[in-house]
Protein backbone atom coordinates (compact mmCIF):
# COMPACT_ATOMS: atom_id res chain seq x y z
CA UNK A 1 0.00 0.00 0.00
CA UNK A 2 1.33 3.47 0.13
CA UNK A 3 -0.50 6.81 0.84
CA UNK A 4 0.86 10.37 1.63
CA UNK A 5 0.59 10.36 5.23
CA UNK A 6 0.66 7.11 8.02
CA UNK A 7 -1.20 7.96 10.73
CA UNK A 8 -0.45 5.81 13.98
CA UNK A 9 -3.40 5.61 15.88
CA UNK A 10 -7.33 6.32 15.81
CA UNK A 11 -7.77 7.65 19.24
CA UNK A 12 -9.32 12.09 18.41
CA UNK A 13 -5.70 13.19 17.66
CA UNK A 14 -5.37 10.18 14.65
CA UNK A 15 -8.43 10.78 13.39
CA UNK A 16 -8.32 14.94 13.63
CA UNK A 17 -5.44 15.10 11.64
CA UNK A 18 -7.30 12.36 8.92
CA UNK A 19 -10.14 14.41 8.73
CA UNK A 20 -8.25 17.81 8.48
CA UNK A 21 -5.89 15.91 5.53
CA UNK A 22 -8.68 14.90 3.68
CA UNK A 23 -10.41 17.65 3.47
CA UNK A 24 -7.39 19.09 2.20
CA UNK A 25 -7.05 16.43 -0.29
CA UNK A 26 -4.49 14.56 1.24
CA UNK A 27 -4.18 11.04 0.91
CA UNK A 28 -4.02 9.42 4.63
CA UNK A 29 -4.23 5.78 6.20
CA UNK A 30 -4.57 5.10 9.77
CA UNK A 31 -3.34 2.07 11.38
CA UNK A 32 -4.97 1.51 15.18
CA UNK A 33 -3.48 -1.64 17.04
CA UNK A 34 -7.07 -1.90 18.76
CA UNK A 35 -10.71 -2.63 17.75
CA UNK A 36 -12.81 0.79 17.55
CA UNK A 37 -14.88 -0.38 20.43
CA UNK A 38 -11.74 -0.45 22.29
CA UNK A 39 -11.35 3.10 21.26
CA UNK A 40 -14.34 4.26 22.25
CA UNK A 41 -14.42 2.51 25.87
CA UNK A 42 -11.90 4.98 27.03
CA UNK A 43 -13.15 6.99 28.98
CA UNK A 44 -11.43 10.75 29.53
CA UNK A 45 -11.64 14.47 30.19
CA UNK A 46 -14.27 16.21 29.22
CA UNK A 47 -13.76 20.56 28.64
CA UNK A 48 -12.81 21.77 25.19
CA UNK A 49 -11.45 24.85 24.45
CA UNK A 50 -12.38 27.24 21.64
CA UNK A 51 -9.95 26.13 19.64
CA UNK A 52 -10.64 22.63 19.96
CA UNK A 53 -14.11 23.09 18.86
CA UNK A 54 -13.16 25.42 16.14
CA UNK A 55 -11.06 22.43 14.98
CA UNK A 56 -14.05 20.14 15.09
CA UNK A 57 -16.48 22.52 13.16
CA UNK A 58 -13.74 23.03 10.64
CA UNK A 59 -13.73 19.34 9.47
CA UNK A 60 -17.67 19.52 9.85
CA UNK A 61 -17.91 17.18 13.09
CA UNK A 62 -19.56 19.61 15.26
CA UNK A 63 -23.26 18.90 14.54
CA UNK A 64 -23.94 16.84 17.96
CA UNK A 65 -21.34 19.06 19.44
CA UNK A 66 -22.60 22.45 18.71
CA UNK A 67 -26.57 20.22 19.88
CA UNK A 68 -24.82 18.86 22.90
CA UNK A 69 -21.97 20.60 24.32
CA UNK A 70 -22.61 22.53 27.48
CA UNK A 71 -21.67 26.57 27.51
CA UNK A 72 -19.50 26.80 30.58
CA UNK A 73 -18.60 30.58 31.69
CA UNK A 74 -16.92 30.08 34.80
CA UNK A 75 -15.49 27.66 37.57
CA UNK A 76 -16.11 27.28 40.88
CA UNK A 77 -13.03 26.77 43.26
CA UNK A 78 -13.68 25.18 46.46
CA UNK A 79 -11.69 25.84 50.37
CA UNK A 80 -12.67 26.59 53.23
CA UNK A 81 -15.64 25.37 53.13
CA UNK A 82 -16.92 27.85 50.54
CA UNK A 83 -17.30 27.66 46.66
CA UNK A 84 -15.45 30.84 44.50
CA UNK A 85 -16.66 31.28 41.14
CA UNK A 86 -14.34 32.53 38.62
CA UNK A 87 -15.80 34.03 35.94
CA UNK A 88 -13.75 32.55 32.85
CA UNK A 89 -15.77 34.98 30.08
CA UNK A 90 -15.24 37.73 32.16
CA UNK A 91 -11.47 37.17 32.54
CA UNK A 92 -10.73 35.72 29.22
CA UNK A 93 -11.97 38.69 27.09
CA UNK A 94 -15.14 36.57 26.67
CA UNK A 95 -13.73 33.04 25.70
CA UNK A 96 -15.32 30.51 26.96
CA UNK A 97 -15.55 26.08 27.64
CA UNK A 98 -17.43 23.57 26.28
CA UNK A 99 -17.57 20.27 27.80
CA UNK A 100 -18.28 17.40 25.50
CA UNK A 101 -16.71 14.12 26.22
CA UNK A 102 -13.67 13.20 24.88
CA UNK A 103 -15.70 9.97 24.11
CA UNK A 104 -17.83 11.86 22.10
CA UNK A 105 -15.60 13.64 20.19
CA UNK A 106 -13.93 10.44 19.13
CA UNK A 107 -17.06 8.98 18.32
CA UNK A 108 -17.93 12.00 15.96
CA UNK A 109 -14.70 11.88 14.37
CA UNK A 110 -15.12 7.88 13.89
CA UNK A 111 -19.08 8.27 12.04
CA UNK A 112 -17.40 11.33 9.46
CA UNK A 113 -14.01 9.04 8.52
CA UNK A 114 -16.31 5.76 7.80
CA UNK A 115 -18.67 8.28 5.82
CA UNK A 116 -15.19 10.09 4.08
CA UNK A 117 -13.91 6.25 2.73
CA UNK A 118 -10.35 7.06 3.73
CA UNK A 119 -9.09 3.87 4.91
CA UNK A 120 -8.45 2.88 9.17
CA UNK A 121 -6.97 -0.33 9.79
CA UNK A 122 -7.75 -1.28 13.21
CA UNK A 123 -6.47 -4.35 15.29
CA UNK A 124 -3.19 -4.02 13.89
CA UNK A 125 -0.96 -6.04 15.19
CA UNK A 126 2.91 -5.64 15.38
CA UNK A 127 3.09 -2.65 13.98
CA UNK A 128 6.63 -0.78 13.32
CA UNK A 129 7.84 2.06 11.65
CA UNK A 130 10.76 1.72 9.52
CA UNK A 131 13.47 4.20 7.31
CA UNK A 132 11.85 7.03 9.32
CA UNK A 133 15.31 9.23 8.29
CA UNK A 134 14.70 8.51 4.83
CA UNK A 135 11.97 6.62 3.03
CA UNK A 136 9.50 5.62 5.65
CA UNK A 137 6.88 2.80 5.97
CA UNK A 138 5.18 1.24 8.24
CA UNK A 139 4.88 -2.68 8.56
CA UNK A 140 2.12 -4.18 10.71
CA UNK A 141 -0.28 -7.80 10.20
CA UNK A 142 -3.71 -7.46 9.41
CA UNK A 143 -6.31 -10.07 9.28
CA UNK A 144 -2.89 -12.29 9.27
CA UNK A 145 -1.73 -10.92 5.92
CA UNK A 146 1.50 -9.02 6.43
CA UNK A 147 1.39 -5.51 4.81
CA UNK A 148 3.66 -2.57 3.95
CA UNK A 149 2.67 0.53 3.66
CA UNK A 150 4.77 3.35 1.56
CA UNK A 151 4.40 6.87 2.54
CA UNK A 152 5.87 10.54 2.76
CA UNK A 153 5.48 10.71 6.38
CA UNK A 154 4.39 9.26 9.55
CA UNK A 155 1.94 10.85 11.93
CA UNK A 156 2.99 9.36 15.46
CA UNK A 157 -0.71 9.73 17.34
CA UNK A 158 -0.27 7.06 19.54
CA UNK A 159 -0.14 8.12 23.04
CA UNK A 160 1.75 7.37 25.70
CA UNK A 161 2.30 3.60 25.20
CA UNK A 162 2.31 3.61 21.27
CA UNK A 163 5.14 2.97 19.18
CA UNK A 164 5.92 5.76 17.40
CA UNK A 165 8.08 7.78 20.85
CA UNK A 166 9.26 4.56 21.05
CA UNK A 167 10.71 4.21 17.25
CA UNK A 168 13.29 6.76 17.77
CA UNK A 169 16.94 6.28 18.20
CA UNK A 170 16.79 6.56 22.44
CA UNK A 171 19.71 9.36 22.15
CA UNK A 172 18.12 11.62 19.66
CA UNK A 173 15.17 12.05 22.10
CA UNK A 174 15.16 14.23 25.62
CA UNK A 175 12.27 13.40 28.34
CA UNK A 176 11.25 15.37 31.14
CA UNK A 177 9.17 13.91 33.52
CA UNK A 178 7.41 14.02 36.49
CA UNK A 179 5.77 11.87 38.67
CA UNK A 180 3.16 12.97 41.25
CA UNK A 181 2.27 10.42 44.25
CA UNK A 182 -1.34 9.69 44.04
CA UNK A 183 -3.96 9.45 41.20
CA UNK A 184 -7.81 10.29 40.66
CA UNK A 185 -10.58 7.84 41.56
CA UNK A 186 -13.18 8.65 38.81
CA UNK A 187 -16.95 8.03 38.70
CA UNK A 188 -19.35 8.52 35.76
CA UNK A 189 -23.44 8.66 37.27
CA UNK A 190 -26.27 8.91 35.26
CA UNK A 191 -27.15 11.23 37.94
CA UNK A 192 -27.72 15.04 37.71
CA UNK A 193 -24.52 16.75 38.38
CA UNK A 194 -24.11 18.83 41.47
CA UNK A 195 -23.66 22.17 40.38
CA UNK A 196 -23.77 23.84 36.59
CA UNK A 197 -19.94 24.67 36.43
CA UNK A 198 -17.03 22.44 37.42
CA UNK A 199 -15.91 22.43 41.18
CA UNK A 200 -12.17 22.02 41.56
CA UNK A 201 -11.82 21.36 45.49
CA UNK A 202 -8.81 21.44 47.75
CA UNK A 203 -9.37 19.80 50.99
CA UNK A 204 -6.87 18.51 54.21
CA UNK A 205 -8.04 15.41 53.08
CA UNK A 206 -6.83 15.51 48.84
CA UNK A 207 -8.22 17.13 45.82
CA UNK A 208 -11.79 16.55 44.57
CA UNK A 209 -13.71 17.37 40.76
CA UNK A 210 -16.97 17.81 40.19
CA UNK A 211 -17.22 17.70 36.62
CA UNK A 212 -20.38 16.03 33.94
CA UNK A 213 -20.87 14.81 30.60
CA UNK A 214 -24.87 16.10 30.48
CA UNK A 215 -27.42 17.33 32.34
CA UNK A 216 -27.94 14.05 33.51
CA UNK A 217 -24.53 12.59 33.84
CA UNK A 218 -22.12 13.44 36.47
CA UNK A 219 -18.32 12.84 36.73
CA UNK A 220 -16.79 12.85 39.77
CA UNK A 221 -13.15 12.29 40.74
CA UNK A 222 -11.68 12.08 44.17
CA UNK A 223 -7.46 12.00 45.10
CA UNK A 224 -6.10 8.41 46.13
CA UNK A 225 -2.66 6.82 46.39
CA UNK A 226 -1.52 6.12 44.07
CA UNK A 227 -1.76 2.15 44.68
CA UNK A 228 -5.17 2.62 45.19
CA UNK A 229 -7.57 0.52 43.17
CA UNK A 230 -11.15 1.47 41.71
CA UNK A 231 -12.57 -2.06 43.12
CA UNK A 232 -11.63 -1.73 46.32
CA UNK A 233 -13.94 1.49 46.65
CA UNK A 234 -18.14 1.09 46.95
CA UNK A 235 -20.00 3.07 45.38
CA UNK A 236 -21.24 4.43 48.91
CA UNK A 237 -17.38 4.72 50.33
CA UNK A 238 -16.67 7.11 47.21
CA UNK A 239 -19.59 9.13 47.66
CA UNK A 240 -18.73 10.10 51.65
CA UNK A 241 -15.21 10.97 50.40
CA UNK A 242 -16.11 13.34 47.96
CA UNK A 243 -18.96 14.49 50.03
CA UNK A 244 -16.38 15.08 52.77
CA UNK A 245 -13.99 17.07 50.46
CA UNK A 246 -16.98 19.23 49.62
CA UNK A 247 -17.88 22.74 50.99
CA UNK A 248 -20.96 21.22 53.63
CA UNK A 249 -23.81 23.01 51.66
CA UNK A 250 -22.35 21.81 48.20
CA UNK A 251 -22.14 18.18 49.62
CA UNK A 252 -25.26 18.27 50.89
CA UNK A 253 -26.67 18.58 47.29
CA UNK A 254 -25.24 15.94 45.80
CA UNK A 255 -27.56 12.92 44.63
CA UNK A 256 -25.56 10.10 45.20
CA UNK A 257 -26.66 6.30 43.26
CA UNK A 258 -25.02 3.56 41.38
CA UNK A 259 -22.42 4.38 39.56
CA UNK A 260 -21.67 3.15 35.81
CA UNK A 261 -18.08 3.08 35.70
CA UNK A 262 -15.17 3.92 38.37
CA UNK A 263 -11.02 3.58 37.78
CA UNK A 264 -8.02 5.16 38.93
CA UNK A 265 -5.94 7.24 36.69
CA UNK A 266 -2.22 8.09 37.35
CA UNK A 267 -0.76 11.55 37.69
CA UNK A 268 2.25 12.79 35.44
CA UNK A 269 3.67 15.18 33.78
CA UNK A 270 5.94 14.30 30.72
CA UNK A 271 7.57 15.95 27.59
CA UNK A 272 9.62 14.20 24.94
CA UNK A 273 11.66 16.66 22.50
CA UNK A 274 11.97 17.20 19.87
CA UNK A 275 8.43 16.21 18.27
CA UNK A 276 10.14 15.49 14.93
CA UNK A 277 12.90 12.98 13.91
CA UNK A 278 13.36 12.83 10.24
CA UNK A 279 10.19 12.00 8.63
CA UNK A 280 8.16 11.15 11.63
CA UNK A 281 6.30 14.06 13.81
CA UNK A 282 4.52 12.85 17.26
CA UNK A 283 1.28 14.25 18.23
CA UNK A 284 -0.48 14.30 21.42
CA UNK A 285 0.10 12.07 23.86
CA UNK A 286 2.59 10.32 22.26
CA UNK A 287 4.90 13.17 22.97
CA UNK A 288 3.43 14.92 26.02
CA UNK A 289 1.31 14.11 29.03
CA UNK A 290 -0.12 16.77 31.31
CA UNK A 291 -2.10 15.56 35.17
CA UNK A 292 -5.58 16.18 34.09
CA UNK A 293 -6.26 19.09 36.42
CA UNK A 294 -7.11 21.86 34.04
CA UNK A 295 -8.60 19.02 31.51
CA UNK A 296 -5.76 19.83 28.95
CA UNK A 297 -4.77 17.03 27.28
CA UNK A 298 -7.16 16.67 24.31
CA UNK A 299 -6.74 20.32 23.68
CA UNK A 300 -3.08 19.49 23.63
CA UNK A 301 -3.48 17.54 21.34
CA UNK A 302 -5.87 19.23 19.30
CA UNK A 303 -3.35 21.96 19.12
CA UNK A 304 -0.23 19.76 17.83
CA UNK A 305 -2.27 18.58 14.80
CA UNK A 306 -3.69 22.06 13.88
CA UNK A 307 0.37 22.78 13.52
CA UNK A 308 1.29 19.55 12.19
CA UNK A 309 -1.56 20.09 9.31
CA UNK A 310 -1.09 23.46 8.25
CA UNK A 311 2.45 22.64 8.09
CA UNK A 312 1.85 19.46 5.87
CA UNK A 313 -0.61 21.36 3.56
CA UNK A 314 2.45 23.83 3.06
CA UNK A 315 4.34 21.15 2.29
CA UNK A 316 1.56 19.48 -0.34
CA UNK A 317 0.35 23.09 -1.57
CA UNK A 318 3.44 25.24 -1.90
CA UNK A 319 6.39 22.75 -1.45
CA UNK A 320 8.04 24.54 1.50
CA UNK A 321 8.99 22.07 4.18
CA UNK A 322 9.67 25.78 6.27
CA UNK A 323 6.27 24.38 8.19
CA UNK A 324 7.38 20.81 8.80
CA UNK A 325 11.12 22.30 9.81
CA UNK A 326 9.28 24.41 12.50
CA UNK A 327 6.59 21.74 14.03
CA UNK A 328 8.53 20.65 17.00
CA UNK A 329 9.43 24.45 17.77
CA UNK A 330 5.91 25.88 17.35
CA UNK A 331 3.60 22.49 19.17
CA UNK A 332 6.30 22.53 22.02
CA UNK A 333 6.23 26.08 22.73
CA UNK A 334 2.42 25.81 23.57
CA UNK A 335 3.31 22.37 25.63
CA UNK A 336 5.24 23.48 28.06
CA UNK A 337 2.60 26.55 28.67
CA UNK A 338 0.22 24.10 29.46
CA UNK A 339 2.42 21.89 31.29
CA UNK A 340 2.96 24.71 33.24
CA UNK A 341 -0.29 25.78 34.03
CA UNK A 342 -1.73 21.54 34.73
CA UNK A 343 1.46 21.57 37.06
CA UNK A 344 0.17 24.57 38.58
CA UNK A 345 -3.33 23.63 39.15
CA UNK A 346 -2.09 20.30 40.59
CA UNK A 347 0.32 21.87 42.79
CA UNK A 348 -2.38 23.96 44.55
CA UNK A 349 -4.87 21.62 44.75
CA UNK A 350 -3.72 18.19 45.54
CA UNK A 351 -2.56 17.10 49.30
CA UNK A 352 1.12 15.83 48.97
CA UNK A 353 2.40 13.39 51.13
CA UNK A 354 5.79 15.63 51.97
CA UNK A 355 3.96 19.39 51.87
CA UNK A 356 3.78 20.15 56.03
CA UNK A 357 1.77 22.37 57.48
CA UNK A 358 3.42 25.17 55.87
CA UNK A 359 2.59 23.92 52.57
CA UNK A 360 -0.90 23.58 53.28
CA UNK A 361 -0.99 27.21 54.60
CA UNK A 362 0.71 28.29 50.80
CA UNK A 363 -1.91 26.44 49.05
CA UNK A 364 -4.55 28.30 51.27
CA UNK A 365 -2.67 31.98 50.69
CA UNK A 366 -2.49 31.57 47.12
CA UNK A 367 -6.21 29.76 46.39
CA UNK A 368 -7.33 33.25 48.32
CA UNK A 369 -5.16 35.70 46.23
CA UNK A 370 -5.97 33.74 43.10
CA UNK A 371 -10.00 34.26 43.90
CA UNK A 372 -9.98 38.12 44.60
CA UNK A 373 -6.77 39.33 41.97
CA UNK A 374 -8.37 40.34 38.66
CA UNK A 375 -4.81 39.81 37.80
CA UNK A 376 -4.77 36.38 39.23
CA UNK A 377 -8.20 35.63 37.92
CA UNK A 378 -7.34 36.41 34.13
CA UNK A 379 -4.16 34.31 34.30
CA UNK A 380 -6.23 31.16 35.87
CA UNK A 381 -8.69 32.13 32.99
CA UNK A 382 -7.10 32.73 29.82
CA UNK A 383 -5.28 29.01 30.24
CA UNK A 384 -8.09 27.66 31.01
CA UNK A 385 -9.80 28.54 28.04
CA UNK A 386 -6.89 27.99 26.09
CA UNK A 387 -4.31 29.88 24.92
CA UNK A 388 -4.02 31.19 21.37
CA UNK A 389 -3.00 28.14 18.42
C1 LIG B 1 -13.79 15.45 33.32
O1 LIG B 1 -14.94 15.87 33.19
O2 LIG B 1 -13.51 14.25 33.18
C2 LIG B 1 -12.73 16.42 33.69
C3 LIG B 1 -13.03 17.76 33.76
C4 LIG B 1 -12.06 18.67 34.11
C5 LIG B 1 -10.78 18.23 34.39
C6 LIG B 1 -10.46 16.89 34.31
C7 LIG B 1 -11.45 15.98 33.96
O3 LIG B 1 -9.83 19.14 34.76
Amino acid sequence: MRTQVAIIGAGPAGLLLGALLGKAGIGNVIVERSSAAHVLSRIRAGVLEQGTVDLLRSVGCATRLDAEGLIHEGIDLAFDDSLHRVDLKQHAGGRVVTVYGQTEVTRDLMDARSASGHSTIYEAADVTLHGIDASPYVAFRSDRVDVRLDCDFIAGCDGFHGVSRQSLPAAALRVFERVYPFGWLGLMADLPPVNDELIYARHSRGFALCSMRSPARSRYYVQVDASEHAEDWSDDQFWDELRRRLPEATAARVTTGPSIEKSVAALRSFVAEPMRFGQLFLCGDAAHIVPPTGAKGLNLAASDVHYLFDALREFYEEKSAAGLDAYSTRALARVWKAERFSWWMTSILHRFPDQGEFGERLQLSELDYLTHSEAAMSALAENYVGLPF
